[in-house]
């Protein structure tokens, strides 16, 4: 996939540039507690400062019914002024607009981008406070169009939304990719275009029905693919295991049954069942049906488990994770979890092309601090589902040369 990039713009200087970023991350008590994704756009407006453009920042919180003060952008636009280190450069004389707080409405916008000078950044208030951007409403859609010459798409992670300022304002400007959706698009593309062998894929997560599609799609490329999560619930129950109070999606039994069936899959042959506590546990094997009582619950992979995966993992030339093993909030199911996240990050950087995405993924990769041994780490979560599931994500149609 060939997609226009920002650094195809022939003239930045002075041009009114609207940067759609993903900086929907978690806050508390007002304070940002994970910065990665707002540091994986730093590069694209740094960029864009550098080349005397005007930055107008665009990005969704949370999901709002209407203006919600508890999910307003002010947070991540003092987090951006802490972590963007423009400060110890030239550029800081040039950023008195990027001091406000975040522009409220689109007459505001309008005004404040009038006064902006080049090298300037400022960021408008949660986009999904106007009621028009997850309607994808065309109007609208226009209206941000007017405020500025060039479309830059970055926020990988929102790609797969087809709303007002993701795909529906591309329609009506020079559209094209941020530093950080170019590089997510290569580095995923590798895995469905030719990856190295053997290609082992480990999948986890709550449910089923969220995964069987990058399931189908990933089958096409991969050599195995290792199972776990609360998926796997569903696929036992189908086969008549005693699952006890285990999470399940009986409308996918059919599909469950045909997992079964294909060699590629590979399925836990222990688990850990207890209570949600984690006070009472142990471990089940999975080759008698009825071991599960109806009190407990399916809860992480067992050791055998872990022991089957560790030689499929060690054997990889590509490696993709996403999902947890387990319920790994909660002491002991975390190990599943825990040892998965150790074992790719030592296969990755040299053995395999290791790569990982998702919010609970890449938390459980930075509590074994392993992240900078893996080669790629996707700021997406659905939005990567959907590219490996080989979907054409909205945001990108716009984009495509
Ligand atoms: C995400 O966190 O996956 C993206 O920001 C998209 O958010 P959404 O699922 O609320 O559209």
């Amino acid at each position: 996939m060939k997609l226009k990039t920002l650094k195809q713009i022939k003239n930045l200087k002075d041009k009114r540039v609207l940067v759609r970023v993903d900086f929907n991350v978690p806050i508390k008590n007002g304070k940002v507690q994970d910065d990665s994704r707002i540091r994986a756009s730093l590069p694209t407006i740094k960029y864009l400062l550098e080349n005397d453009a005007k930055v107008i920042l665009v990005s969704h919180l949370g999901r709002p019914e209407g203006m919600d003060k508890k999910l307003s952008l002010a947070p991540v636009l003092e987090k951006l002024k802490q972590i963007s280190n423009f400060k110890s450069t030239s550029l800081e004389d040039r950023f008195p607009i990027f001091n406000q707080l975040p522009i409220v409405n689109l007459e505001q916008a309008k005004i404040a981008i009038e006064t902006m000078k080049q090298g300037q950044v400022i960021m408008l208030e949660n986009i999904r406070f106007f009621e028009e951007e997850e309607k994808n409403d065309k109007k609208f859609a226009k209206q941000l169009a007017k405020l500025v010459d060039v479309f830059v798409l970055d926020g990988f992670a929102v790609a797969h939304r087809e709303t007002a300022s993701v795909s529906g304002v591309a329609k009506y400007l020079p559209a094209y990719a941020g530093l950080l959706l170019e590089s997510e698009i290569l580095n995923l593309s590798q895995l469905m275009i030719k990856p190295k062998k053997p290609y082992i894929a480990v999948l986890g997560g709550a449910k089923i029905e969220t995964k069987l599609p990058v399931l189908k799609s990933v089958l096409k490329h991969a050599d195995f693919i290792l199972l776990g999560g609360g998926l796997v619930n569903t696929c036992l129950w189908a086969k008549d295991y005693e699952i006890g109070k285990s999470l399940l999606n009986k409308d996918f039994k059919k599909e469950a049954l045909r997992l079964w069936k294909n060699k590629k899959i590979i399925f836990p042959v222990d688990v850990v069942v207890g209570d949600l506590k984690g006070k009472k546990y142990r471990v089940v094997n999975l080759n008698k049906k009825n071991e599960i009582k109806n009190s407990e619950a399916i809860l992480d992979i067992g050791p055998a488990t872990i022991r089957l995966y560790t030689k499929y993992i060690k054997s990889a030339q590509t490696l993709v994770w996403n999902g947890a093993m387990g319920y790994f909030e909660q002491k002991p199911y975390d190990i599943g979890t825990l040892s998965i996240a150790r074992l790719v990050a030592s296969r990755s950087k040299g053995k395999a092309f290791g790569v990982i995405g998702g919010g609970e993924t890449i938390q459980t990769m930075e509590m074994v601090g392993m992240m900078s041994d893996i080669d790629f780490i996707s700021t997406g979560g659905g939005a990567m589902l959907e590219f490996l599931s080989g979907k054409k994500l909205p945001g990108l149609k716009a984009l495509i040369k």
